[in-house]
């Protein structure tokens, strides 16, 4: 049975406060949300050791957006593993689209990541997905293939969830089409030696397109940027039907 898990990737917004008020407007519209869906959300560093005594007893899983390889050592500005845990902390984004852009990440250094966050017994989040340029060209499959090959080495398949995130539809409202992502998605899990990997779809996940994407056969659940920022979308997002 594959686990649907709607995640909230916070990026870097909100200040301690700001998560203190979204967690009163969001956690009482979890009352209804059905048990089997796992609900995670991942702020920023600084609000984690809030949020994880504001979830404690609740049915949010905590996520943090990075980890770094080694257990501590001098990285500065990484985080590690066991600071992670420390605090009750359950899943990490590896290799999001805007970590590869802008700070450098690679296959090489994702993979170090997911086996680390793995040793450690966390769950990593792995995010593929093409530009608007590699599309464009055809290059999709080979790209995430690629992706997936390098970034899976060693790694277990039985503690992982993959989110596939066209960069094109990331924070732009261009959603790719639910059928679509299912296909992609369906073509990520021919390539896993374990098919009851949790795959999700990300990118400008919306109340009002969120019912469609998880209507997808080959969809267990989304990676959700903006539209977890705010309490009332999320939640209609994560009480998706
Ligand atoms: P948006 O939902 O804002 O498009 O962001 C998607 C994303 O990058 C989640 O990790």
């Amino acid at each position: 049975m594959r686990k649907i898990v709607i995640a909230g990737n916070w990026k870097m917004f909100k200040t301690q406060a700001e998560s203190t008020a979204f967690l009163s407007g969001f956690l009482p519209h979890l009352e209804s949300t059905p048990s089997a869906r796992e609900v995670v959300l991942c702020p920023p560093f600084t609000d984690l050791i809030l949020a994880s005594k504001s979830l404690h007893g609740s049915r949010v899983s905590l996520g943090s957006q990075n980890v770094h390889w080694e257990e501590n050592g001098a990285y500065t500005g990484e985080i590690a593993a066991p600071m992670l845990t420390e605090i009750g902390v359950r899943y990490v984004i590896v290799g999001h689209s805007e970590r590869r852009q802008y700070f450098g990440e690679t296959d090489i250094t994702v993979n170090l990541r997911l086996k680390a966050a793995q040793k450690h017994g966390l769950t990593p989040i792995l995010c593929v997905g093409e530009t608007k340029q590699q599309r464009d060209a055809n290059e999709t499959e080979k790209l995430i293939s690629s992706q997936l090959k390098k970034g899976l080495v060693d790694v277990d398949q039985s503690n992982l969830v993959i989110a596939y995130e066209p960069i094109w539809a990331i924070g732009t409202g261009d959603t790719c089409e639910a059928k679509e992502a299912n296909r992609v998605i369906s073509l990520i899990r021919s390539q896993l030696s374990n098919p009851s990997v949790t795959i999700q779809y990300g990118g400008s996940v919306k109340p009002n397109n969120i019912d469609e994407i998880m209507a997808q056969p080959e969809i267990d659940g989304a990676l959700v940027g903006g539209a977890s920022l705010e309490a009332d979308s999320f939640a209609r997002i994560v009480n998706y039907k």
